[in-house]
């Protein structure tokens, strides 16, 4: 069993399917979690699940493409916890329109929660890493971002997530020398709220795409998520992990 114990975990979107089974996933490993996110009431109901002795769990209404939110909500968890140990920047939003219909306000969206918000808070969460000589983070990209628009995910979506990856490396490049590590998950189509709509449409085709013949759950990414943020990941850094079934192999 991996142990966080004493650590303090940071989930962005942590009350989204995805990010729930991050959340939960973390708390059984030992790990203080908090969530970052719009959705509150989501977001009190995941922490109110959390009922581990000794461990805290605390959910914060923060939007993470609002810099003076997220340093903030920071602040409050160093004072809370003393420490942020692990950083997982897994709040996203999909998009899914042809080219000639894609709006600025669409493009400013979509970069702004998939690509700036976790530049944010990771670039808020460096010199506490730094300072702590220990971090680990944590990005969920997509397997869009490898290998292009699909069933579900467009042009935007694939260049947000791409650049996701960039500020991985990015990240990792810099953090190396500091005891931090930076990866990223990509997931392959995994049953949540966010594709609902398009999965249920196109379930047994996206199925008969998936070598395994099963979609991922938000389980099979936390577990890649607890796997990068333990001792056991220690040496690996710039990572991009998949998580899908042998959708893409590379
Ligand atoms: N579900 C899939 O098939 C799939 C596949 C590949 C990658 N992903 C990625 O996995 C991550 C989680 O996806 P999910 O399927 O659980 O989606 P979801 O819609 O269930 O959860 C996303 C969460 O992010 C939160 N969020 C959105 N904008 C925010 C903001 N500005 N600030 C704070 N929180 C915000 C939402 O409130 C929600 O709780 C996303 O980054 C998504 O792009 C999902």
């Amino acid at each position: 069993m991996i142990s966080l114990k004493g650590k303090t975990a940071v989930v962005t979107g942590g009350s989204g399917g995805i990010g729930q089974e991050i959340v939960f996933s973390l708390a059984q490993c030992g790990a203080n979690v908090v969530i970052l996110d719009v959705k509150i009431d989501l977001a009190e109901q995941v922490v109110e699940k959390i009922k581990f002795p000794n461990q805290k769990a605390l959910a914060l209404q923060v939007d993470i493409t609002d810099r003076v939110q997220v340093e903030n909500s920071f602040n409050s968890i160093l004072d809370h916890f003393g420490s942020i140990d692990i950083l997982v920047n897994n709040a996203g939003v999909l998009s899914n329109k042809s080219i000639p219909n894609i709006t600025k306000d669409d493009w400013d969206r979509v970069m702004a929660v998939n690509m700036e918000g976790p530049f944010i808070t990771s670039q808020t969460a460096f010199p506490i890493m730094m300072k702590q000589k220990f971090g680990r983070i944590i990005n969920i990209s997509s397997v869009a971002a490898k290998k292009g628009p699909g069933f579900l995910a467009d042009t935007i979506y694939v260049a947000s997530k791409a650049g996701l990856i960039g500020l991985t490396k990015g990240f990792a490049h810099e953090g190396a020398k500091h005891g931090i590590t930076v990866n990223a998950v990509c997931p392959g189509p995994t049953d949540t709220e966010m594709v609902k709509d398009f999965i249920n449409e196109k379930r047994e085709q996206i199925k008969a795409g998936v070598p395994m013949g099963r979609l991922g759950t938000g389980q099979d990414i936390a577990n890649a998520v607890m796997f990068l943020a333990s001792d056991l990941a220690q040496y690996i850094t710039g990572e991009i992990m998949d998580v899908n079934g042998g959708l893409l192999m590379d």
